[in-house]
């Protein structure tokens, strides 16, 4: 914890008072650069930007000259992984970025965790093209982007087989999962169902393992690289010969997305999982028990706590 100047916003930036943040895998990864490669996009010695947090939800203290689409007052929310900076008092975000503002039925709890395991799972929901009608496995449905991904592919159309620890299985049903297996007493490629998508949130089984419960043209994703990065280069050979697949897709987000999952709160379609919560002088405890790997949906930081 330190005291740093409070930023001033560029003309196309807007200074937000953060309400709430999260500490989350994104933020893990890119301060412990456990892959090397990343090394060349969060700084090659240490972190480039050493006020991490890229989720946040707040209100608006003041806009830059050339600001129309935000007023000072407004309650936002939205996700920054270029320059994060939301386990802070003070953020700036791009006035264009991925933000958009809070509905009156949000808190700025729940606001600041709709972003990071939502837009993952979006992206790779979206890349697979999940539609009504196709049968699909989330393996790991407990953490940030399995959460999410479980009621992204019911509101797509799919019929949605989860798996969990014994101690998530209500849990897993309550966000919409058709299919309940707990991985601690039964094996998910043994329960006789075959999948057009397996999605493993969590990074913890392999394309080998699940290719016999694929469809002919069933796809196959992880949030992982996978042993020796072999997600990425199943990536780029299987598609060339056509049926069983992996794909690797690049993850993005943009206002619309903010918005797409802002649309989705508002119509009961998608709620984010919260663990716990910590205050912001908690921030080291609550980053210790993130890298645990075993949060259940988000792990939020109060900022301010009297809203
Ligand atoms: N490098 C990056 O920048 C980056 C960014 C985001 C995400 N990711 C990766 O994406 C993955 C998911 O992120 P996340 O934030 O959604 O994860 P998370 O919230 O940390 O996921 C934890 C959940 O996964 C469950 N889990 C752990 N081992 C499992 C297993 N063998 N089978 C089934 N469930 C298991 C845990 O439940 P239990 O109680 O059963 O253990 C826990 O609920 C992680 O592997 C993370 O490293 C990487």
């Amino acid at each position: 914890m330190a005291e740093v100047p409070k930023p001033t916003p560029k003309e196309n930036e807007v200074l937000i008072k953060v309400y709430a943040t999260t500490v989350n895998r994104t933020d893990c990864g890119f301060r412990s650069a456990e892959y090397f490669i990343s090394r060349f996009f969060s700084g090659l010695f240490k972190p480039k930007n050493q006020i991490l947090g890229n989720e946040f939800a707040g209100v608006i203290e003041a806009i830059g000259k050339d600001v129309t689409n935000f007023k000072v007052g407004d309650k936002v929310f939205g996700y920054n992984d270029v320059t994060f900076g939301a386990n802070a008092e003070f953020m700036i975000m791009p006035a264009n970025g991925a933000m958009s503002t809070i509905p009156e039925n949000l808190t700025f709890e729940e606001a600041a965790c709709i972003t990071e395991g939502g837009h993952y799972a979006l992206c790779d929901i979206r890349a697979a093209k999940v539609k009504a009608g196709q049968n699909v496995m989330i393996y790991g449905a407990t953490g940030a982007i399995g959460s999410a991904a479980v009621q992204l592919a019911k509101y797509f159309g799919a019929s949605v087989t989860a798996i969990c620890n014994t101690k998530n299985i209500e849990l897993v049903k309550s966000l919409g999962a058709d299919v309940v297996i707990d991985y601690t007493s039964e094996n998910y490629t043994k329960a006789g169902q075959i999948y057009d998508l397996v999605f493993d949130a969590v990074g913890k089984s392999s394309f080998g393992k699940c290719k016999p419960i694929l469809s002919k043209n069933g796809i196959y994703i992880s949030t992982e690289l996978g042993k020796n990065g072999e997600n990425v280069f199943l990536a780029l050979s299987t598609p060339v010969f056509g049926g069983k697949k992996v794909l690797f897709p690049l993850p993005t987000i943009s206002r619309k997305d903010v918005e797409f999952l802002k649309e989705l709160f508002i119509d009961g379609q998608f709620k984010p999982v919260i663990d716990r919560s910590y205050r912001l002088d908690e921030i080291v405890e609550a980053t210790k028990y993130v890298e645990t790997g075993q949060k259940t949906g988000n792990v939020v930081i109060v900022v301010v706590d009297k809203f």
